[in-house]
Formats: C-alpha cells, sequence, structure tokens
C-alpha cells in the first residue's frame, strides 16, 4: 500500500531539493512504464491524468488500474487530476481516487483565479486533497508542438504570487517562466530571477508544466529555485509513438496487438532518465517514512426507521438519502441495506479519513425527513480498506 499524500511528498521533495516527476499517463502501457521506473530507481511518483486527454480513454475506467497500480507498488505514489476544466470535474477525479487537483483558471483575471482555486481548496481539503493552483499562462498543448498552439505566454508576477498563496490556500503553485506545453523547437528561455523571486515570496512548492525539451542544467536551476514538481508528458508520447512507427516499419504484416509491444519499455527508460537527474531517485524508503499513508475508509452506520414514517415512503426517502451523500465531496460508493426487522445498515467508502469526517460534520445537515428516517443512528464501526 504505497499511496501517500500528495502534500507530504512535495514538502519532502521541496525541502530536499529534488522534483517529482508528475508523468502522464494515457494507458496500461504508459503506467506500467512508469511504475517500473520508479521501482527501478526507488523514487517516488506521481501519475499525472491529463482532463484534455479524456478523449483518449475512459478516466472511470482507467483509475482503478491506476489505483491498482499505486496501491501494489513498493515506490510512494500520489495520483493527481490535472488541467481540469471544472470543480465538477475536480469532484469526480476525487472520487475516483486522485489525491491532488488542479483545475486550470489561470487564463481568467487574478482575481477570478482567486475566487475560482480558493472554493476548490474549500472543497478539495476537506477530503485532505492536495491543490495546484497556476498563476501566470504557460501556452501550448501537451503531447503536441508548441509550434502548432503559439498562445500568448504571460509570465508569473512574484507580488501576486505571494497574495495568490496567502489569500487561496494552495499547496502547491504552477508558475509561467518560460516554458510551454508540447514540444517547443529550439531551446525555451527560462526567467530565473523571476522563479527566485516567486520562491522567496511564496515558501510553497513550485510546479512547472511543460516539463518537456529542457537541458539538464535548466532542470538542476529549477530545483535549485523550489521547484518541487516537474509535470511531463510529450517526450514520453513521442517514443511511444516512435517505437510504434518503428515495429510497424519493421514488420509491415504486424498484428495490432505487437504494434505497442516496445511502448513501456520506451517509457520506462525515459521516465528513469528523469527520476535520476531531479533527484528522485533513491529516495522512496525516507518518502515512505516521513509521508502519511493515503487509505480509502469504509464507514457503517447501523439505524432504525421512525414509526412515524409511513412504510410506503421508506424506498423513497432511502433514495434520496443515499443521492445526497453520494453528492458530498470524497464519497465513492454508498450502500443501505435491511440488516433484521427493524435495522438499516448504511455503509459509505470515503476516499480519505478526512472526506469521512467531513461528511460526518455535514451530517448534521440532513433533513427533517431524513434524520426522522435515520433514527436512532448508531456510528458503529470505520475501517480502511487495504484494497478496492
Ligand atoms: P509537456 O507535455 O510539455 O511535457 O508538459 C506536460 C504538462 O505540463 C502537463 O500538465
Amino acid at each position: 500500500m504505497a499511496l501517500v499524500h500528495l502534500n507530504d511528498m512535495l514538502n519532502h521533495a521541496y525541502r530536499h531539493n529534488y522534483a517529482l516527476g508528475a508523468f502522464g499517463v494515457v494507458d496500461l502501457r504508459f503506467l506500467s512504464g512508469i511504475m517500473q521506473a520508479a521501482e527501478n530507481c526507488r523514487a517516488p511518483v506521481v501519475l499525472n491524468l491529463i482532463e484534455a486527454h479524456f478523449c483518449h480513454y475512459d478516466f472511470e475506467l482507467l483509475m482503478p488500474a491506476v489505483l491498482a497500480a499505486a496501491k501494489r507498488a513498493a515506490v510512494p505514489v500520489a495520483i493527481n487530476f490535472d488541467h481540469g476544466s471544472s470543480h465538477e470535474h475536480a469532484g469526480r477525479a476525487i472520487r475516483a481516487g486522485c489525491n491532488g487537483v488542479m483545475v486550470d483558471t489561470s487564463m481568467l483575471p487574478f482575481s477570478d483565479n482567486l475566487w475560482q482555486t480558493r472554493e476548490l481548496v474549500n472543497i478539495a481539503h476537506a477530503c485532505g486533497v492536495t491543490v495546484e493552483g497556476e498563476l501566470g499562462y504557460v501556452p501550448g498543448v501537451t503531447g503536441e508542438s508548441a509550434k502548432l498552439h503559439p498562445g500568448e505566454l504571460s509570465y508569473t508576477s512574484a507580488a501576486e504570487a505571494a497574495g495568490f498563496v496567502a489569500r487561496t490556500g494552495v499547496d502547491s503553485l504552477a508558475v509561467s517562466i518560460g516554458t510551454v506545453h508540447g514540444r517547443m523547437k529550439g531551446m525555451p528561455k527560462l526567467d530565473y530571477n523571476r522563479l527566485a523571486k516567486i520562491h522567496e515570496a511564496t515558501s510553497i512548492p513550485l510546479v512547472i508544466h511543460g516539463g518537456t525539451g529542457l537541458s539538464d542544467e535548466q532542470y538542476r536551476k529549477l530545483i535549485s529555485h523550489g521547484v518541487a514538481k516537474i509535470n511531463y508528458y510529450t517526450a514520453l508520447a513521442e517514443v511511444a509513438a516512435r517505437s510504434v512507427r518503428e515495429q510497424c516499419a519493421a514488420d509491415r504484416k504486424a498484428d495490432y496487438g505487437n504494434l505497442p509491444d516496445h511502448v513501456s519499455e520506451v517509457v520506462r527508460v525515459e521516465t528513469e532518465r528523469c527520476m535520476r537527474l531531479w533527484g528522485a531517485g533513491g529516495r522512496a524508503a525516507e518518502v515512505l517514512a516521513q509521508c502519511k499513508p493515503w487509505a480509502e475508509v469504509r464507514h457503517l452506520t447501523l439505524f432504525n426507521i421512525s414509526s412515524a414514517i409511513a412504510e410506503n415512503e421508506i424506498p423513497v426517502l432511502l433514495g434520496e438519502t443515499v443521492a445526497a451523500i453520494e453528492m458530498r465531496p470524497g464519497v465513492r460508493r454508498v450502500h443501505i441495506a435491511k440488516t433484521d426487522q427493524a435495522r438499516y445498515s448504511l455503509m459509505v467508502d470515503f476516499s480519505s479519513r478526512e472526506a469521512m469526517n467531513n461528511h460526518r460534520k455535514l451530517g448534521k445537515e440532513l433533513s427533517l425527513h431524513q434524520k426522522l428516517l435515520m433514527n436512532n443512528m448508531e456510528d458503529t464501526l470505520s475501517l480502511e480498506l487495504q484494497t478496492q
């Protein structure tokens, strides 16, 4: 069980001057290549699920595999939802098992970005989920040539960053200092002076988007100025696509199943290179010892139904109760069953202990009808789930 709190992992990297890689996962071959790299070099790793890629795969179908890979790993893993388009989608990601979220409102005016991010922090922190804000705008589309999406780069201002971090309560901040998403022609020019000022003004882990295509020296300098996470996808997509093309060229009659045979391996090699270069290699044991484990929690409540409720009203009220609980942040599954003549059990699976505690606070807001329904409630037990 090697899922850990992303915030703890970020702070460990920040304090010890190395950067976590947040590697974009688009299928099982990427997932196994990235996990193999992390195991080989004993590195903590962030599995990054980028909303713009959901057109390539079914997020809800892939997530159980991502969770299973994280849980069976011997190295520490966190799962991040990246560039979400709405708070609703972030809620969906938390429900599916992500323990870090980023909703990209960086293109909005400063105050709108601030309020939206602050609202996300309220929702996510109630579930113990880490939030990344972004200030300034990093243009481009991950996985594509940056030339295709020239969008205007807007640099992060250090003065704004300090206020943004203090007023939103974000755990980490993505900054715009010259990188772009996707592959740039030529080497990006990075504004280290600006980065140093942001670092000094914020004192929280900084994040670089558009990690592809920098020199070894550039990565080192970023890390020395407080960068604790580097988002990386395009270079992995490039080596994967090249290996499929080569396989195709080598055997023009190759079976469909054989075309991506080497994808996991080339993704592993490139991921491992980054982990070692960014200083994450060999850190797994200390991270596991110092970071809180992230575990789902199952909570069971037994209750009687008040005699004031007519028999025919019960199914409707039970359905409403389930629907109301399912809406709460971090609730993964709800199940009500009759245990004997008089008693019912309500079983709720939460993405974390924090989500369960939040739900119990919100329990006081049940409607009068629902309270009558759940007469004589007893909290019976809560257990941490080790498996799905
Ligand atoms: P690259 O695709 O440029 O590596 O960037 C990935 C990224 O920033 C995802 O958020």
